[in-house]
């Protein structure tokens, strides 16, 4: 699909149908997430995927009642490191290290550069930061399902302590953003038939 054409077929669905999404588009889709740009490239987010189905029922009782993270055929959960900066940081650099084929000291300048930008925040501060960061995967990860003709629907209707607890993500240093339901639409979602509301880009942009 072309990209305004993928980007009006899609929207949030409230019922998916039962039909499963091939694991190789679903490796597609993280890929193309993976791929979000990101502040310093630092990536402070990773994805939790929900296949095991007691676990869902769990997420259940966190997710405001949406049974659609039960019926979706994936369940993907976004979430940061609250593992602080400096961790964040080595991380990356231990992969940029790899990637590159170079020893990790050839990067301490890097190192101390990226700390100096970044360490003025306070732990909680970077989580925030690291929010940032992974909506803008989310939104990434939206469009590439679009353009490939899978639904989704991103969810914030959720209780991120709950889900927490639920996939054990404490013990990773790790803390719940936001969700994403994917499948295919079923075809009594009524919402597939609402128009877009949407400003137009005269209300939307401003030239200055
Ligand atoms: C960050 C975010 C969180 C959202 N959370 C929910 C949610 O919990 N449940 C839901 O049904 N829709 C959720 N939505 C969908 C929005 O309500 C929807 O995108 C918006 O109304 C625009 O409609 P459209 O996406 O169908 O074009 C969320 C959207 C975003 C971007």
């Amino acid at each position: 699909m072309k990209l305004l054409e993928a980007l009006n077929w899609r929207y949030a669905v409230k019922q998916f149908s039962e039909d499963i999404i091939p694991d190789t588009v679903i490796a597609d889709l993280i890929r193309a997430t993976s791929l979000t740009p990101s502040c310093y490239g630092l990536q402070p987010y990773q994805i939790i995927q929900v296949n095991d189905r007691s676990v869902r029922e769990k997420l259940l009782a966190h997710a405001w009642g949406q049974d659609k993270v039960l019926e979706c055929s994936h369940l993907l959960v976004f979430a940061v490191s609250t593992a602080g900066i400096e961790s964040i940081v080595d991380r990356y650099l231990r992969q940029q290290a790899h990637i590159n084929d170079e020893p990790i000291n050839a990067l301490e300048d890097f190192r101390a550069y990226l700390i100096r930008t970044l360490g003025g925040k306070s732990n909680p501060q970077v989580i925030e930061w690291a929010h940032r960061q992974a909506y803008i995967a989310l939104g990434n990860l939206l469009t590439s399902a679009a353009v490939s003709g899978i639904d989704t629907c991103p969810m914030e209707g959720i209780d991120p302590v709950g889900f927490d607890q639920v996939l054990g993500l404490q013990s990773l240093d790790l803390t719940t953003s936001v969700a994403c339901t994917l499948g295919y639409r079923n075809t009594e979602d009524m919402q597939a038939h609402k128009p877009k509301v949407r400003f137009a880009n005269s209300d939307f942009l401003r030239e200055v």
